[in-house]
């Protein structure tokens, strides 16, 4: 029989050797992965790389076919999703998807307390209210709040879920593409806000996926690099941002710079062919 691991306090994604399969199709795995208390995590990979669903696993809203997936402590399978999830933040397309166009953007992010704090309602209403005021702040949404959901811009719509994702106070923050959709001012802004929370050491430990490498903000610690469910590269983020594993992973030449703390990738020109046909 094999030994029962005890669950470590300071690891808030502990997954060890899961893959997730559907209709004989490997989505994700074999993976192990780690993420500790304090960590930014980036996680990269190309279209239907497996990104979305390794995320939903870490929302505990998708069980591993193999493999022993804990979270904050608790074992998939063997624990009650509805008290890990209010201690887990997500924003993500299908959050958005989610919300009546209708719903005042305060009422959107104050409601989000209300899973873990439902008891406590009518005692700390104004403390909510206060504190969902002080998550659209965090973000730069403030002046958003008396504004129907359906009514906000892209941009807006996903500060507005990020602060909604943060409401509950959660352990561990989940973005799945915020910047999906974003101007370049927009995106500028988000990465800036995200860089902020990043920071921030009182913020949650956050996986953030993205397709693109501009989008990763300051101050992230960590990266993963998917491609086709497997794992290309793990670890701290200078390590896994390399145009050599860009490359592996996007299954072409990528040329990577770094300025100012932010990464910028382009596909590498093929010097050799034009070079001969200049010389010519
Ligand atoms: N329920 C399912 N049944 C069968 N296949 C699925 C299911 N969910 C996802 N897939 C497939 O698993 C693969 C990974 O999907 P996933 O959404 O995790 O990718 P992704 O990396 O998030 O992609 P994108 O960058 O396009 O968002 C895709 O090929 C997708 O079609
Ligand atoms: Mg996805």
């Amino acid at each position: 029989m094999e030994p029962v691991r005890q669950p470590d306090p300071d690891l808030l994604i502990d997954f060890d050797n899961v893959t997730v399969r559907r209709s004989g199709h490997t989505l994700v795995g074999p993976l192990t992965w780690q993420v500790e208390l304090d960590e930014r995590w980036v996680v990269l990979g190309p279209n239907g790389a497996g990104k979305t669903s390794l995320l939903r696993m870490a929302a505990a809203d998708m069980y591993p076919t193999s493999g022993t997936a804990v979270l904050l402590g608790e074992t998939l399978g063997r624990t009650d999703i509805n008290e890990l999830r209010p201690r887990i933040g997500m924003s993500s397309a299908a959050v958005a998807a989610r919300v009546p166009l209708d719903e005042k953007v305060g009422d959107l992010v104050v409601s989000a307390g209300y899973a873990v704090m439902g008891r406590w309602r009518e005692q700390y209403e104004d403390m909510d209210t206060d504190r969902a005021v002080d998550m659209l702040e965090s973000v730069g949404a403030e002046h958003l709040s008396d504004r129907a959901y359906g009514t906000l811009s892209e941009g807006e719509r996903k500060r507005v879920l990020i602060a909604r994702a943060l409401m509950s106070d959660p352990e561990l923050l989940l973005l799945d593409e915020p910047a999906a959709g974003l101007d370049l001012g927009s995106r500028e802004e988000l990465v800036e806000k995200l860089g902020d929370l990043a920071s921030d050491p009182d913020a949650p430990a956050t996986v953030l996926v993205t397709h693109h490498v501009e989008e990763i903000p300051p101050g992230f610690s960590h990266g993963l690099l998917l491609n086709e469910g497997s794992v290309v590269a793990q670890g701290l983020l200078e390590d896994v941002l390399t145009a050599e594993n860009l490359s592996k992973a996007f299954r072409q030449s990528i040329t990577l710079d770094r300025i100012d703390g932010r990464y910028f990738a382009r596909r590498s020109r093929r010097l050799g062919r034009h070079r001969s046909n200049r010389n010519r």
